[in-house]
C-alpha cells in the first residue's frame, strides 16, 4: 500500500482521496481551506456525493484517511503527490492554470535532495500542460539549487472520468484508468495503486493521456448535441427522438449512451472542457468547427423550453411559470452551467413570474423580484399556469397528473408518456417528439 497526498479537497480530490484510502493506501487530504478541513476533521463531508458517506465512515474508521492544511506534512510523509485543484476557465475559454502553478511551487518548496516525488495530474488540464508542469518544477528546484532536478520527481498525467452522482461508483468501476508519462517505469508504479480495481489500462506518454480525457469529454458533448439536433429536426417531421435514439443506439458502433435528447449539457466539465479543447485548437491552428458547432447547439438547446411557448402564441409577460429542477442533473446540488439558468434568466428579461422548486437546490446565482425558490413543487405548480420540467430528478417521473389539469406543460426531458401529458393537461410539450 502506497503513501498518498491529495491537494485540494474540491469534489475530484475529495472522491479520489476517499477512495484510494478505501482501497487501502494511507492518504493525506489537504487544502488551503481551513474551515473546510476543520469540517472533515470531523466528519461533515461539505459536497453531496451519494456512497461518500459510506465510504468516508470506514475510512476514518481504518485511520487510512487524515486532513491537514499543512503542505509540508502532507508533501514529506507522501510518495505520490496528487493535484487536484481547480482549473475554472478564462473569459476567452482558456483554462486557468493559476491553482495548478501554486500546487505546483508549493511542491518544489518542499523537495529536497533525498527525495523522488510522483506528481501525478488529476485535475483536468490542458494538453501539453504535464511537460510544462515539468519545466516549471524543474526550474523551481534549480532556483532552490538542487542540481540535476529531474532525479527527483516524475510528473504523471492520470485524468478522471467521475460522473458527479456516480462519482464513487465510478472510481470503483472504471471502464479505464488512463497513465501518461514520460517514465514507463513511474507509470506502470502509479498504475498499480489501482490494481485492486483490475481495471483496463493505458499506459502511453503525457499528452496523450491529457487528450485522451478531452477527447472523450468533448465526444460526449457531441453526441448531446448531435442527438439534439435530430430531435428538433423529428418534432418537425412527425418523428420521435425516443426510437430514433433507441434505433440508433442498437447499433453497437453507436452504443445507446449519451443519445438523450433534453436541454443540452450542463455541469463543471463539459461545457468547461469543450470550450477548452476549442482554445486549444485555435492556439496550433486547427479548425474546431465540430467542437465550434456543438458549444452553438447547446446554447440554443437551454433555451428551448422559450422557443417552445413563443412559437405556441404564448406571451411570456407577467405569466407565472413553475420551474421543476434547478440542477444540472439529477442527483447532484450543482448548477454550474445549469440549464435552469439560462431559461430563468431568459424568463425573467421577459418580465414572466417564476416559481422554482428542486430537492436539493435552495440557492441560485439569480436573485430577482419575479424569482421565487419554493420548498414543495406541487406548491409551486399550483401558483402557475406553465411548468417546464428542467431536470429529470427520479421524485418528478411518478406524480399526480390529475394536478395537471389546466396547465400548460413542456417536458424538457422526455420523462412523460406524451399520452399521459395530453390526457391531463391543458396543452403539452416535450422535445423532439
Ligand atoms: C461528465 C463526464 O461524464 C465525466 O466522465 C467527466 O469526468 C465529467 O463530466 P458530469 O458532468 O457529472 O460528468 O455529468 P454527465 O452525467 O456526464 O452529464 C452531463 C450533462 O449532459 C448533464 O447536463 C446531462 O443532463 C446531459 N446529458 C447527458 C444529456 O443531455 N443527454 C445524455 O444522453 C447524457
Amino acid at each position: 500500500m502506497e503513501k498518498i497526498s491529495i491537494l485540494g479537497t474540491g469534489y475530484v480530490g475529495l472522491v479520489t482521496g476517499s477512495c484510494f484510502a478505501y482501497l487501502g493506501h494511507k492518504v493525506i487530504c489537504l487544502d488551503i481551506n481551513k474551515e473546510k478541513i476543520e469540517k472533515l476533521k470531523k466528519g461533515e463531508i461539505p459536497i453531496y456525493e451519494p456512497q461518500l458517506d459510506e465510504i468516508f465512515a470506514l475510512d476514518k474508521e481504518s485511520e487510512n484517511i487524515e486532513f491537514t492544511i499543512d503542505y509540508t506534512y502532507a508533501i514529506k510523509n507522501s510518495d505520490f503527490i496528487f493535484i487536484a485543484v481547480g482549473t475554472p476557465s478564462c473569459p476567452d475559454g482558456s483554462a486557468n492554470l493559476s491553482y495548478v502553478s501554486d500546487a505546483l511551487k508549493t511542491i518544489a518548496s518542499c523537495i529536497t535532495e533525498n527525495d523522488f516525488k510522483v506528481i501525478v495530474n488529476k485535475s483536468t488540464v490542458p494538453v501539453g500542460t504535464g511537460r510544462w508542469a515539468a519545466k516549471l518544477l524543474a526550474d523551481e528546484l534549480l532556483k532552490k539549487g538542487i542540481k540535476e532536478p529531474e532525479k527527483h520527481f516524475c510528473i504523471v498525467s492520470n485524468p478522471e472520468f467521475l460522473r458527479e452522482g456516480k462519482a464513487v461508483e465510478d472510481f470503483m468501476n472504471p471502464d479505464r484508468i488512463i497513465i501518461g508519462s514520460d517514465d514507463k517505469d513511474i507509470a506502470l508504479k502509479t498504475a498499480s495503486l489501482y490494481s485492486t480495481l483490475n481495471p483496463p489500462m493505458i499506459i502511453t506518454n503525457l499528452p496523450t493521456a491529457e487528450m485522451i480525457k478531452y477527447a472523450s469529454n468533448a465526444f460526449l458533448a457531441t453526441k448531446i448535441s448531435f442527438i439534439n439536433e435530430m430531435a428538433n429536426l423529428s418534432e418537425k417531421i412527425g418523428a420521435d427522438i425516443e426510437i430514433v435514439s433507441k434505433g440508433m443506439g442498437l447499433d453497437k458502433r453507436i452504443g445507446p449512451y449519451f443519445l438523450k435528447a433534453g436541454l443540452g449539457f450542463g455541469g463543471s466539465c463539459f461545457p468547461k472542457d469543450v470550450k477548452a479543447l476549442i482554445h486549444t485548437s485555435k492556439a496550433y491552428n486547427v479548425d474546431p468547427s465540430i467542437l465550434n458547432a456543438v458549444m452553438k447547439v447547446n446554447e440554443k438547446q437551454k433555451i428551448k423550453p422559450i422557443e417552445i411557448l413563443k412559437g405556441a402564441g404564448i406571451d411570456l409577460n407577467g405569466v407565472k411559470i413553475a420551474i421543476w429542477g434547478l440542477a444540472f442533473k439529477p442527483d447532484t446540488d450543482d448548477t454550474r452551467e445549469a440549464a435552469s439558468l439560462n431559461i430563468i434568466n431568459e424568463l425573467l428579461k421577459h418580465n414572466a413570474v417564476i416559481f422554482a422548486y428542486d430537492p436539493i437546490v435552495k440557492n441560485l446565482p439569480i436573485q430577482d423580484k419575479n424569482l421565487n425558490i419554493v420548498n414543495d413543487k406541487y406548491e409551486a405548480l399550483e401558483k402557475c399556469d406553465v411548468l417546464i420540467l428542467v431536470t429529470e430528478w427520479n421524485e418528478f417521473k411518478n406524480i399526480e397528473f390529475k394536478r395537471f389539469k389546466d396547465k400548460i406543460v413542456v417536458d424538457g426531458r422526455n420523462i412523460w408518456e406524451k399520452n399521459i401529458l395530453k390526457k391531463y393537461t391543458k396543452a403539452c410539450f416535450s422535445i423532439g417528439r
